[in-house]
């Protein structure tokens, strides 16, 4: 079981043999996520209906194969790395069409949902084949021995290997969504049911120990940062950077006092028993608006039972631990905690500079809310797959750290994740700091 890492930055510089063993494991997993959402889904009452949250497995799977096949192996330019012109023309794929499926940047979300897809014994073997046709170029990669060519030449590999990370990720909000909603209504066995749960956290899910600092009332111990000049960004010797994390960037930090830990259940039920979705006060307009159209009262997936909080985890509600931290929430919520408990989020650079350098700064369970906008840093150049940061630098806020379903590898505090501050299906919670 994969676990956190004190220093993740070798995590951004795997060789080749690591790389060959990651692609495996990611690809193993795409597989069986793909196998055991045939399975849950084989009774036709179980189709999935269209939604703004979710694409269909098959085509989150088929766009994979796509994604890496497209970058590296029908990229005869892959090892100039950064270099590459993205429209550069492509070889063709292994399978007919597969532009047409699977090209993110140009299929709306709603059309993925009614595309003439491959048979599924024909996408499995394109996950197959893609994956070896993959894993040969990787091997030629090994003779190059130039360090700065060799990182040109990595960098389609660990990208192809990233995004299915990411896709993995976003593959176990889709289970956890689909398990509430729609698994209600289906009849499945509990053995299909365990199966299922089973391996979303055997196969998706890192286990993290969560030891909340919490002291006596629950409230988080506060760390003290110190103000003074911070190094921001990726330097080079760091080794693969997402576009959204260059160029480097030194800036003043003012002093700030910061939670050593997510806001808790206990401290968030606080909120919801002082009548705080009630109390427009508390809310940002939009957060109102949103609060209002949603009528919302809890955090999504979770409801009151008995006097106790409890949360629908894959399709089974249980009562969740006072010392856990809030999950689901979205940036307004958080957002009017804070007013009420006279608190605010922290700037994207606050958290990352308290990350770094405090040792006990309990993150990686869930995502965390920043007040920040996801904004391109000063002398942000794209990077060849142009629509992984570009086209989201409006209306989108940055959220740090990881959740407990984000791949070891993909754990590291210079990360930058964005989302819509509506956004609840993801695994989001926050931490606050002094006003
Ligand atoms: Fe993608």
């Amino acid at each position: 079981m994969p676990k956190q890492v004190k220093n993740p930055d070798f995590l951004r510089q795997l060789s080749v043999e690591q790389l060959q063993t990651a692609l495996i494991e990611a690809r193993t997993a795409t597989q069986a996520f793909l196998e055991h959402w045939r399975i849950l889904t084989h009774d036709p009452r179980a189709k999935l209906p269209l939604h703004v949250e979710w694409n269909l497995p098959e085509w989150e799977a088929g766009h994979i194969a796509w994604f890496q096949e497209y970058w590296i192996a029908r990229n005869p330019d892959r090892s100039a790395g950064l270099q590459v012109n993205p429209d550069t023309p492509r070889l063709a794929s292994l399978i007919a069409n597969s532009d047409a499926l699977y090209h993110s940047s140009e299929i709306a979300h709603d059309p993925r949902w009614s595309l003439p897809f491959p048979e599924p014994e024909e996408l499995k073997h394109y996950l197959d084949q893609g994956l070896e046709g993959t894993l040969t170029l990787l091997r030629e990669v090994s003779a190059c021995d130039d360090s700065s060519q060799l990182k040109a030449a990595l960098y389609f590999f660990r990208l192809a290997l990233y995004h299915e990370d990411m896709h993995a990720e976003a593959a176990s909000y889709s289970m956890n969504h689909y398990l509430h909603d729609v698994g209600q209504r289906w009849e499945a066995g509990e053995e299909e049911i365990e199966m299922i749960t089973s391996f979303t956290y055997a196969s998706v899910f890192s286990e993290m120990p969560f030891k909340p600092r919490l002291q006596e009332g629950g409230r988080s111990e506060q760390r003290m940062i110190q103000a003074g000049e911070r190094q921001f960004g990726a330097l080079p010797e760091m080794g693969f950077a997402f576009d959204n994390e260059l160029p480097p960037f030194t800036q003043w930090l003012p002093s700030f006092s910061i939670d050593a830990t997510p806001v808790s259940v206990a401290e968030y039920y606080a909120f919801i028993q002082a009548g705080g979705y009630q109390n427009q006060s508390y809310w940002s307009d939009a957060g109102w608006l949103w609060k209002s159209q949603q009528q919302a009262e809890l955090p999504r997936f979770h409801r009151l039972n008995a006097g106790h909080l409890e949360r629908c985890c894959f399709g089974n509600w249980h009562v969740v631990r006072e010392d856990s931290p809030i999950v689901h929430i979205t940036a307004y919520e958080a957002e009017a905690w804070c007013a009420w408990a006279e608190r605010r989020l922290p700037s994207e650079h606050e958290w990352t500079t308290a990350a770094a350098e405090q040792d006990e700064f309990n993150w990686g369970q869930v995502w965390e809310w920043t007040q920040s906008d996801f904004l391109p840093f000063d002398g942000f150049i794209a990077h060849p797959y142009q629509d992984y940061s570009q086209p989201w630098f409006t209306g989108h806020r940055v959220l740090k750290g990881a959740s407990f379903a984000t791949h070891a590898r993909m754990r590291n505090p210079m990360y930058r994740n964005f989302y819509l501050p509506m956004r609840n299906d993801i695994y989001s919670g926050f931490r606050t700091c002094a006003r």
